[in-house]
């Protein structure tokens, strides 16, 4: 006889394995609306303590991946690559990522989504962009990829509503940070997207969701297991959260910073970072090739402007206006500019990426409540990372702001986020690990 919700509850809290029958249960019970709120949190809390064996994840991600609608995307040509990223702080490799491997021939189709705590969403700043549109049919979506070789937009509510439900309810429950239920929560929205193959680029340190860098392994290596199981080439690189990536945080800030990127003025880590990304996209294409005969790929790719070309055509099939990609007064900016400067001289030990990511909510570039409006023009622009000698007085970074009053607030946390330290300060390792289906290997290069 069939488990009911209790029985699968007691099963999971003593440390036994839930059947393949017990899980499609609870998950189309949960999504019907036939099983109540508390008995589910106290399933998932059973979850979050006893972990999942690798059957039992495949089986929920399966089952939550049927919970919804799938775009399909074999009638688009070509090896289509999706990238996805856990999140951070400055993080917006994706703009500089998918025109560069659709320059190279590889389709960039990417399914984001809005920001996250201290985070500033991928969606919000395409949004920056006058026009631009990030809802499209599934169709509108086949097409762009199609037409331009890359395409980013929203989640619509038909993809995995398992999801929907269950990460508001691990939200308000304490359930999240269990890597089970976010390996299986994101898994389970890559597979929904018809790609030929995933790669996962899985943050840690003070801004990433996942802190710790023997967490974000294993993360990262459940991922893969996971697409590989399904028959995708999937694989994925460890990268460092630990100081915003880039030199500016915001909306219009980071869509000028992704654009220069394209022109060939990237910052040293965005390039590391995007160059690690895009290797790892080739292999997933099918592609292997030496990393300095990609890196060379990639570097003529920007140079000969294809793509930053790529990227204008993505911005104006998805109805933005592409003249931003010229002139960076079209994107929407803030009224106030105020510097921060350097208390003494010295050598900038530490930028914490996560109080950066909330000094840039309180600028207005990120929301603290879902309905909160987004000023597209906030943030920062840093003028010195970590490694980079500063005398004193000089400005260590630019605040971009609407609202003058916030600015004492904004500078106090920023103030305390930063670290100054008289000795020498090594240059932090941006990649610092690889894993696919062999295991993990250091990052090499
Ligand atoms: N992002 C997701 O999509 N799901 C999680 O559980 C965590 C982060």
């Amino acid at each position: 006889m069939a488990n009911g919700m209790y029985e699968i509850i007691s099963k999971k809290r003593d440390g036994l394995e839930l059947s393949q029958e017990d899980i499609g249960f609870v998950i189309s019970g949960y999504v019907r609306g036939d099983i109540p709120d508390y008995q589910v949190a106290a399933w998932l809390m059973a979850i979050y303590i006893r972990g999942l064996a690798d059957r039992e994840l495949a089986d929920l991600t399966a089952i939550m991946l049927d919970s919804g609608d799938r775009i399909p995307l074999a009638a688009v040509e070509g090896k289509k690559i999706d990238k996805h990223s856990t999140g951070g702080v400055g993080d917006k490799i994706s703009f500089v990522v998918a025109p560069l491997l659709a320059a190279c021939g590889v389709r960039v189709p990417m399914l984001s989504g809005r920001g996250l705590g201290h985070t500033v969403g991928t969606l919000d700043k395409l949004e920056a962009i006058p026009g631009m549109n990030v809802f499209l049919t599934p169709d509108r979506f086949r097409q762009v990829l199609a037409e331009t070789g890359m395409v980013i937009c929203g989640q619509t509510d038909n993809i995995v509503p398992a999801d929907k439900k269950l990460y508001a309810l691990r939200d308000a429950t304490a359930t999240v940070s269990s890597i089970p239920l976010i390996a299986s929560s994101i898994m389970s929205k890559k597979l929904a997207l018809g790609s030929d193959g995933i790669v996962l680029d899985v943050k840690t340190g003070s801004g990433a969701f996942m802190k710790d860098e023997q967490d974000s392994i294993r993360l990262c290596r459940t991922m893969v297991a996971i697409g590989e199981k399904t028959g995708r080439p999937t694989l994925g690189i460890i990268s460092s959260m630990d100081q915003p990536l880039g030199r500016a945080v915001g909306n219009s800030l980071e869509m000028i910073e992704s654009i220069e990127a394209l022109k060939g003025n990237g910052p040293e880590d965005i390039m590391q970072v995007t160059f690690a990304l895009g290797w790892c996209m080739l292999r997933a294409a099918g592609q292997e090739m030496e990393y300095a005969k990609a890196v060379e790929t990639f570097s003529a790719a920007i140079a000969s402007g294809r793509a930053l070309e790529v990227f204008r055509r993505f911005i104006a099939a998805q109805g933005g206006d592409a003249r931003v990609c010229d002139d960076y007064s079209l994107l929407p900016a803030c009224r106030h500019r105020e510097e921060l400067v350097a208390p003494q001289a010295g050598t900038v030990a530490r930028i914490d990426s996560f109080e950066v990511g909330m000094a840039a909510i309180d600028t207005g570039a990120g929301r603290r409540r879902k309905e909160d409006a987004v000023a597209y023009g906030g943030g920062f622009v840093f003028h010195a990372n970590v490694g980079d000698k500063v005398k004193k007085g000089q400005s260590l970074l630019t605040i971009h702001s609407d609202s003058g009053e916030l600015l004492p607030a904004v500078r106090e946390r920023l103030t305390a986020a930063i670290r100054i330290e008289a000795g020498p300060v090594a240059k932090p390792k941006m990649v610092l690990h690889l894993v696919d289906r062999n295991g993990i290997t250091p990052w090499p290069y």
